[in-house]
């Protein structure tokens, strides 16, 4: 489904991706490990088209993604759960559903918004709060339901556990379960690495700008490398 083959992107002068290639299956859901500054971000942000690509490919059901706009790889079928949430602080909870589907032109919005308030009853509870007001689990819950008001057939999350509370780790785990068994195909990154292998088919491992392993995440649970780096034993 995704294809990207010795991607290079990076800024100013300075590359941080020096060739990356990996696939993604429909229907799968591949998780990228790797300390921090590995490249993650950047490799995600390519394929949403908002890092340049500078050179490499970026091949999306057929059809070439880099150099199209962020808006038109929406409109292809991929959407960001970006790091850090980024929720529109100053609209409401439902509000932000709204601007998921921004890209859409049927007219079913309105009920994926309720939709989305049934998977995330607390997010029903909000439903006219602004968003800035919304605990970080709870402004998680909202970046990940704004990303499916897309309806997207890719969906890629960047750091989802990252800063929230063991309990909430494990509700964003379940939802993760609950979006791939919808057949919604993943791309997850994670430092939580135990997080991600659970849940990844397969795992790619980046370092320094690098895809250094790759295996299934049953493979990669096991690999002492791995689990001696990132899984902590
Ligand atoms: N906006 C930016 N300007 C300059 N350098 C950046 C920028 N964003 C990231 N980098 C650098 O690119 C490298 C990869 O970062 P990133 O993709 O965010 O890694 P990760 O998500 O794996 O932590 C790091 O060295 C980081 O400092
Ligand atoms: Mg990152």
């Amino acid at each position: 489904m995704l294809h990207i083959k010795n991607l290079t992107a990076g800024y100013g002068k300075v590359n941080v991706l020096h060739g990356i290639s990996f696939d993604v299956n429909e229907r799968e859901c591949v998780a990228l490990i790797g300390a921090n500054g590995a490249g993650k971000t950047t490799t995600l942000r390519c394929i949403c088209g908002l890092n340049e690509v500078r050179s490499g490919s970026i091949e999306f059901l057929g059809e070439r993604l880099d150099g199209l706009s962020g808006h038109a790889i929406v409109r292809r079928g991929i959407t960001m759960c970006p790091e850090g949430r980024q929720v529109f602080a100053e609209m409401s909870v439902v509000e932000n559903l709204e601007m998921g589907a921004h890209t859409r032109n049927d007219k079913e919005q309105k009920s994926d918004v309720e939709k989305m308030l049934d998977l995330f009853p607390v997010l029903r509870q909000r439903a006219k709060q602004r968003a800035g007001t919304l605990s970080g689990g709870e402004q998680e819950m909202l970046a990940i339901a704004r990303a499916l008001m897309a309806r997207p057939k890719l969906c890629i999350f960047d750091e989802p556990s990252l800063g929230l509370a063991p309990k909430i780790v494990e509700e964003v785990e379940q939802i993760l379960v609950r979006i791939k068994a919808m057949g919604t195909t993943i791309v997850l990154v994670e430092q939580n690495a135990a997080m991600a292998l659970r849940l990844a088919d397969r795992a790619y491992v980046l370092e320094a700008g690098e895809v250094v392993l790759q295996g299934t995440g049953q493979e990669l649970k096991n690999d002492p490398q791995v689990s001696k780096a990132y899984l902590g034993y």
